[in-house]
């Protein structure tokens, strides 16, 4: 098996138009927000049909916020911590909610996003909710990914978007990227290497949403849980 370039079968994408509607995004951070400013340099190069309508940050210390300052998107911190207190997850909700109705988005993307959303949120949002998770899902949900792999002998690891569910790195994966573990690889080397490919795999899986290519639909047949679901299933090659 190579890794170096990723294909994908789909079907094809609707011809663009300049008149094309860029799609609303929401992102979720919490810390350096490499990924998000990929999205801000794709949106501000036009490389992306995209707005970034907002962003929401759970801490006021992160990096990610200057960044979208510095593209004047609309940020909103809502502190885990403040004055010494903790918000807890239902008050964090019900100002995202408030945010989501105020800014409509088509999409809401959890970039590095390290707070545990609960079922009804999930479910009720207005927008599909898509994770970026650092591991090859279903293998190595939550957190020290990187280590893990390299500490059971895998021969691989990667990166995985999903549709974000009530359970935690639980819900359909919609795209991955995956690269060789090397032999004298570190947890830090390996963090690095597997950062670059979410920097392409993020930006691609929101080019297939925006395109068409791939889309989500509600699906309230599953467990009976309002979530969203691809309508169009992925296959991807990786070579090298
Ligand atoms: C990424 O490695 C992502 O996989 C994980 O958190 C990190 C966020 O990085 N969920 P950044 O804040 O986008 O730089």
């Amino acid at each position: 098996m190579s890794v170096d370039t990723v294909s994908i079968e789909t079907k094809p994408t609707e011809p663009t138009t300049s008149t094309t509607k860029p799609l609303r995004i929401v992102v979720l951070v919490s810390g350096r927000g490499s990924n998000l400013q990929v999205l801000i340099d794709a949106m501000q190069a036009g490389a992306l049909p995209i707005e970034i309508v907002g962003v929401i940050s759970n801490r006021e210390d992160a990096y990610a916020i200057t960044r979208a300052n510095a593209a004047s998107i609309p940020v909103v911190t809502l502190s885990h911590v403040a004055n010494g207190k903790r918000m807890g997850i239902k008050t964090f909700e019900r100002h995202a909610s408030d945010q989501f109705i105020a800014w409509q988005p088509d999409l809401i993307v959890l970039a590095g996003f390290m707070r545990v959303l609960s079922a009804s949120f999930i479910e009720n949002a207005p927008a599909p909710m898509i994770n970026l998770h650092p591991s090859l899902l279903p293998a190595y949900k939550g957190l020290d990914t990187h280590q893990r792999a390299i500490q059971a002998g895998e021969r691989h690891h990667g990166c995985s978007v999903h549709v974000v569910t009530a359970e935690l790195d639980a819900g359909t994966v919609l795209t991955q990227g995956l690269l060789e573990i090397n032999q004298k690889e570190t947890a830090d080397s390996l963090k690095t290497r597997v950062q670059k490919l979410e920097h392409q795999l993020l930006p691609w899986t929101i080019l297939l949403l925006a395109k068409g290519a791939l889309s989500l639909s509600r699906d309230q047949s599953i467990h009976e849980q309002n979530t969203f679901l691809p309508s169009t299933p992925l296959k991807l090659y990786l070579d090298s």
